[in-house]
């Protein structure tokens, strides 16, 4: 594991832009599973800067690693549609380079990331209750794949759907699909990155305490390629 803790948000986005970056020059296909969230905001900025119109990174394929589908409206779910936003419209990526994770495809989405040489690297946030993609504590245990939870799945599900559709009760679904530990395992590199003082319990914890289902980041620590990048207020509490 590999710590890097940088001074601000903005520095901490920079290093994390650099780090894909670094990975996206390859003379091969690269695939990356990238995160939606408030926390690569900055870094998607970056990122659109130095891939836009880069032909040389054509190369670059991208995963969405969970989805959120709203329960009335068509197209896209929360993660695609934030997505979309923060980087793929701006970066102006070619749809050929984009494969969405969604609830029609997700029972093959180990197999298709398999089949197109599996994911390079995926980039992760955490939840201050120590989740990351979809798997919450009580939902997962590390031997899932890529799986649907339901809004049975825990007691407060029903609220967590609501608010990942901003609250909006006519479009709350009453599931998700998320890829599963096992799933973000098989990556060949994972890098996390957190920012701000609401971070920093879980940060310690997840990285510093023992693995257990209960804090599902915690089975991250035994990836042998993992990489977390901090801002200086979600390392507060590390020694
Ligand atoms: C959502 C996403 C996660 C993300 C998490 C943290 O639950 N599904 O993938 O890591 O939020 O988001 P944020 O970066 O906004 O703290």
């Amino acid at each position: 594991m590999k710590i890097i803790i940088e001074e601000n948000y903005e520095k901490m986005s920079r290093v994390a832009a650099n780090v894909l970056l670094g990975k996206m020059y390859q003379n091969k296909r690269v695939n990356l599973a990238i995160t939606a969230g408030s926390t690569p905001v900055k870094m998607y900025e970056y990122l659109v800067e130095d891939v836009k119109n880069k032909a040389y990174f054509d190369n670059v394929h991208y995963y969405n690693f969970d989805e959120i589908p709203f329960k009335k409206k068509a197209g896209y779910g929360v993660t695609m549609s934030n997505l979309n936003k923060l980087f793929f419209e701006p970066a102006e990526i070619d749809s050929d380079h984009i494969h969405p994770l969604d609830e029609k495809n997700y029972k093959t989405q180990d197999a298709r990331i398999a089949q197109d040489g599996g994911l390079d690297l995926i980039l992760l946030g955490i939840g201050a209750d120590g989740h990351y993609c979809g798997n919450l504590p009580g939902t997962t245990t590390f031997e899932n794949l890529t799986s649907v939870v339901d809004e049975n799945a825990t007691e407060n599900m029903k609220d967590i759907l609501l608010s990942e559709v901003g609250g909006d009760e006519s479009e709350r679904p009453d599931f998700y699909v998320t890829m599963g530990p096992k799933s973000v395992m098989q990556a060949k590199e994972i890098v996390l990155f957190a920012t701000g003082a609401k971070k920093a319990k879980i940060i310690k914890q997840a990285f510093f305490g023992p693995v257990t289902n209960d804090v599902p980041a915690s089975l991250l620590q035994v990836h042998p390629n993992l990489t977390i990048i901090l801002d200086k207020e979600a390392a507060a509490e590390l020694d």
